[in-house]
């Protein structure tokens, strides 16, 4: 997956499945039920990409044959956390491809005036320095939250994240890659631009609205 030459350490997944379900979750009379059911589908996909380069180990194993010798996800099981609430709707697609992984949370809302976010829940394995975290959320618009949360996460003993959205916008993909340079960033589209109210343009609206039905 080559990064994007304007960003580097974001990379856009264009695999063909992930772009026809995106334009699904853009779609404003996509109901609710299918919205969730998309984003789990595109999350999977992603961490499909986002996991290419974990690490492996050598280990033998007893065919009905003979023995040989297979490979394996070396390390401690890997961590997934979940912004709240719209990174919820992408933690059972990651699960299906990882279904040992560790789910961890953070809690953290955007002020609708400042944009600014406000934490109110931290909960991840004590263990956190041994273990690789994959921070799920489908938005990143001003990037506030996502620097909040990876913050949170180092403080916590986190060195090895990355980050998993589905659509970014290039200020708050800026703003992330220059408070993060260690932590990649994957996601499904670059979108155009931020609106007045935060919003990413084209974008899919809210969300976490959109994923629980709320409004
Ligand atoms: C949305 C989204 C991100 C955040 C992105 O959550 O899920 O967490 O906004 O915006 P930012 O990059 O400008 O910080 P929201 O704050 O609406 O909370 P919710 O998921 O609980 O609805
Ligand atoms: N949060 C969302 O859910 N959507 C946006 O466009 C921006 C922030």
């Amino acid at each position: 997956m080559p990064a994007t030459p304007t960003i580097p350490g974001l990379f856009v997944v264009r695999h063909p499945l992930v772009q026809h379900k995106l334009a699904l979750l853009r779609d404003r009379s996509t109901p609710t039920k299918i919205f969730k059911e998309l984003v789990e589908e595109v999350a999977m996909l992603m961490a499909y990409e986002a996991t290419a380069e974990m690490e492996l180990e050598s280990h033998g194993v007893i065919t009905p044959l003979e023995t040989t010798t297979g490979e394996r996800v070396a390390g401690k099981k890997a961590v997934l956390v979940p912004i709240l609430r719209a990174g919820l709707g992408m933690v059972e697609g990651v699960l299906r491809l990882i279904p040992s992984a560790r789910v961890g949370h953070i809690g953290l809302y955007r002020d609708h005036d400042t944009l600014q976010p406000i934490d109110y829940y931290f909960k991840v394995p004590g263990d956190a320095a041994e273990r690789e975290f994959f921070v799920l959320d489908p938005m990143l618009a001003t990037g506030g939250s996502a620097v909040a949360a990876i913050t949170k996460l180092k403080l916590a003993g986190a060195t090895r994240i990355r980050f998993l959205c589905i659509v970014a916008a290039p200020e708050g993909a800026r703003r992330l890659r220059e408070a993060h340079p260690d932590v990649p960033v994957i996601t499904a589209a670059l979108d155009r631009e931020l609106n007045a109210s935060g919003y990413i343009l084209p974008g899919l609206g809210d969300a976490g609205d959109r994923l629980f039905g709320t409004r």
